[in-house]
């Protein structure tokens, strides 16, 4: 068993449940990801600490729904958190994290359009159990981190934040490239917290991006820019709209073709 190190005499000493509190803190200082007042979803919650830190952050007026498949021991001094156990890979978890939440797992949970759901922040430490072969472990640890991925997609609301661990490892650059493609940005980070042997990253996506457009809508745009492939570009609510065929100062009517978080295409439909 490794040394009694600083973070875990810190963790007794100031009444935190595991020495991994202190990761999330310092996580949450880099970003300023929990605001007072936030819904915050917690993966791989068990023992507790980031569950500590997460309600310390929303305060009196914020709301933490921790899951783990190992029964979380009750908060005496935290009425905010609520707990559920169970398994993160299997949808009816996250069915039930989605009521807890607030959400019904129809209508208001996040897609990359429309608006998002009900949760500001969604963070997750998941970890398997170590087999010691490293590249079992690291891609387990990957599975884990899709997952708490796609929980994230379906939770956040607009502009929401995720914090996600994972082990270091082939497909780790592919992930983040998808983790991209859905926040304004992602940063990587080893926290200092984290043991100095340790092969965990941790990525924080800032700012979940979502379309206020879905395919198939019809609706009038006036082109404001252009593209550098020279097609028009109009701007709906601030998001992009790519229309090839027009040129700025027109105004026409589309309908909206694929759909990006961040920008997306559209076709011409007045001159049909
Ligand atoms: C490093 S610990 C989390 C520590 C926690 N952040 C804290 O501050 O106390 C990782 C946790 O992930 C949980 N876990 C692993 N796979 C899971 C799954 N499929 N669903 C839910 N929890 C899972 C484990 O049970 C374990 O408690």
């Amino acid at each position: 068993m490794a040394r009694k190190d600083h973070y875990y005499n810190k963790a007794k000493q100031e009444g935190y449940r595991s020495r991994a509190a202190y990761k999330l803190k310092q996580l949450d200082q880099l970003e300023n990801v929990i605001s007072g007042g936030d819904t915050v979803v917690d993966l791989g919650a068990a023992p507790g600490g980031w569950l500590e830190v997460a309600a310390e952050a929303v305060g009196p007026q914020g709301q933490v729904i921790g899951v783990d498949l190992q029964r979380i021991r009750d908060f005496d001094d935290h009425d905010t958190i609520e707990t559920l156990r169970g398994d993160m890979t299997e949808e009816r978890t996250r069915e039930r994290v989605i009521e807890a939440a607030g959400g019904d797992d129809s209508a208001q949970t996040g897609t990359a359009t429309g608006t998002g759901g009900p949760v500001d922040v969604v963070i997750s430490d998941m970890a398997p159990n170590m087999s010691g072969e490293y590249s079992l472990d690291q891609a387990r640890s990957l599975h884990l981190a899709r997952q708490a991925f796609e929980t994230a997609l379906e939770l956040l609301d607009t502009d929401g934040d995720f914090i996600v661990k994972v082990f270091e490892g082939p497909d780790v650059d592919d992930f983040r490239a998808d983790v991209e493609e859905e926040f304004q940005y992602v940063r990587a980070t080893s926290p200092k917290a984290s043991r100095d042997e340790s092969s965990e990253i941790y990525f924080i996506g800032k700012g979940r991006l979502t379309s206020p457009v879905s395919s198939g809508d019809e609706l009038e745009v006036e082109i404001v820019d252009t593209g550098t492939e020279g097609d028009g570009i109009a701007s709906v609510e601030g998001y992009r709209l790519f229309v090839p065929g027009t040129a700025e100062g027109d105004v026409v009517t589309v309908r909206v073709g694929d759909v990006k978080p961040n920008f997306g295409f559209a076709e011409r439909i007045d001159e049909e």
